[in-house]
């Protein structure tokens, strides 16, 4: 009887449409108030733009309003008398230091928004959020900016290949959450997926495995028979490129080297130490078919990387350097007598020497390399920025020798880990436990002593989610590895340290997946069941 009563005058009171027009922001502002009242976003909402200095940033938010709502938005120059959004550059929050910044004024009348092209577009995409909850925008102020310059996702194209279209969608989730690098994994053991017009069979051959394996390598594991491939055209690349930029996001390519590139020796074996023949991989691991560091490799690489530095605008590439074998160098006369002549102590400088070999090149033409952290063993390339995976203690190096460091430990930045603990529930993984709480308390700037904590506010730029795709055989299976966790990796990047709370979180994101309900976005649901979430 009492709930009862309860019921209706929470009805009668609209208390419960109150309780649902909480801004559910994702990550939350750095700052953040919250009024009495509601903006009510309708088809007759005028976009205003007096100067016309955002049309792109206002398209692609009509957009996706047409996606959520099914219309767009008129765009005028002028200012009516009530119902519209006002967008301009104004001068309010800290644009010169960060020019992601924007403040955000939402009032019964009208909703006011400024900052810069860039943070303009951040700050359409929490209105989107809220309007995606809501027509009903609750009035409110936000003055935000973010924590971290370096707010990353990557996805692996190689074990398995996503379209444009869903690299698009992909990215689409990234604007969400206000990630600006999309880290791009074109080449690999199993498939490269980029189109060289100098070297066709990188992708006539190197795109094409003849089978791929069925679950977990093993020396009994089956094949599936099923020839397997997928790349994108320098057109497909120009497009995506386009796309993001459009998001505010930069697209970083990765080419794999000297390690990963058994696709590519697939179909350049003379590249190779051994001159081949081999395969496209066909199952999972790191392989020994590697570069050999000879000139005609060099030579080669450099074409490759010509044609990757047109598509790319973006200040970096990301040349791998992980876990490459050293077991061919050992025995290959080219390699030993190379690090005769140069003096190399062992096969760890020949990596480096390759590294740096490759950085004096891509340096010569105003790019600056990225690479994993092995490429701290024997010797980091001048300046190399470190992305740091086995853990931290890469970054930790790399940071103290100053070089910038982008964070991205497996654990809990690997999203191709389980996110539940009931397994037997869950798509097979790669392995590991990468918890939603775990993502959310990540922190990458590490707990240091005093002496080195300035050193690391330096270098460290940020960090990045990593969803290898050995395991993951579709679009919407990327989705349900990447969302929520991704939404989590966001606050831990954008949102000041002192104001994350991880309860606070979980209650926005429940509101939040009526968004991702309507963009029917294949998220996981493990932290809507008690039982599972840790
Ligand atoms: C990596 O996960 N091999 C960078
Ligand atoms: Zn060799």
């Amino acid at each position: 009887m009492r709930s009862i009563f309860l019921f209706l005058f929470c009805l009668s009171c609209g208390y419960a449409n109150a309780q649902k027009s909480v801004a559910a922001i994702i990550p939350l502002p750095k700052e953040m108030k919250t009024d009495t009242g509601f903006f009510n976003l309708n088809k007759e909402t005028i976009l205003v733009d007096s100067l016309n200095e955002f049309p792109g940033e206002l398209s692609v938010f009509n957009i996706q309003l047409q996606k959520l709502l099914g219309y767009e938005l008129p765009i005028s120059t002028h200012k009516p008398e009530h119902n519209y959004i006002n967008v301009f550059h104004g001068h309010e929050g800290n644009r010169n230091t960060f020019p992601e910044s924007y403040v955000l004024r939402v009032a019964r009348k009208d909703i006011e928004l400024t900052g810069l092209p860039e943070g303009v577009f951040h700050g359409l995409q929490t209105l989107v959020q809220l309007i995606g909850v809501n027509t009903a925008v609750p009035a409110l102020y936000i003055n935000d900016q973010p924590a971290f310059s370096w707010r990353g996702m990557h996805l692996d194209v190689c074990r398995h290949f996503f379209t444009k279209e869903e690299v698009e969608r992909y990215l689409d989730e990234l604007a969400l959450y206000k990630f600006n690098v999309f880290h791009w994994h074109l080449t690999d053991d199993q498939g490269w997926r980029i189109e060289i017009k100098q070297f066709p069979k990188l992708t006539s051959i190197g795109s094409i495995r003849k089978e791929t394996v069925i679950g977990k390598p093993s020396d009994t594991a089956r094949y599936d028979g099923k020839p397997y491939g997928g790349f994108y055209t320098q057109e497909d690349i120009k497009e995506v490129v386009a796309y993001a930029t459009a998001r505010h996001i930069t697209v970083i390519p990765e080419i794999e080297m000297p390690g990963h590139a058994q696709a590519a020796l697939a179909a350049y074996p003379q590249y190779s130490c051994t001159g081949g023949p081999f395969p496209v991989a066909t199952t999972w691991g790191a392989f020994d078919e590697v570069y050999c560091p000879k000139d005609s490799t060099f030579v080669f690489l450099e074409k490759i990387l010509d044609e990757v530095m047109v598509l790319f605008p973006a200040p970096y590439i990301h040349i791998g350097g992980d876990e490459c074998s050293k077991k061919r160098w050992k025995t290959c006369t080219n390699c030993q007598a190379l690090m005769k002549k140069e003096h190399l102590k062992d096969e760890n400088e020949l990596q480096s020497y390759f590294i740096r070999r490759i950085e004096k090149y891509l340096n010569s033409k105003g790019k600056q390399i990225i690479g994993w952290d092995e490429i701290l063993e024997g010797g980091l390339a001048p300046n190399a920025t470190v992305m740091s995976w086995r853990g931290i203690k890469g970054g930790i190096k790399a940071m103290e020798l100053k070089h910038q460091v982008i964070m991205t430990p497996g654990k809990p930045c690997y999203f191709d880990h389980y996110q539940s603990k009931d397994r037997k529930n869950e798509p097979l993984a790669i392995g590991g436990y990468n918890p939603l709480d775990a993502v959310y308390a990540f922190e990458p700037i590490p707990v240091l002593p005093a002496a080195q904590q300035a050193t690391a506010r330096q270098y460290i730029i940020g960090a990045q989610g990593n969803v290898w795709t050995e395991y993951i055989t579709s679009f919407p299976q990327v989705e349900y590895m990447s969302v929520p966790r991704m939404c989590a990796l966001s606050e831990a990047l954008w949102t000041p340290l002192k104001k994350k709370n991880y309860p606070d979180f979980v209650k926005r994101l429940k509101q939040h997946t009526i968004l991702l309900d309507k963009m029917q976005v294949h998220y996981a649901k493990v932290f809507l069941h008690p039982s599972t979430t840790p």
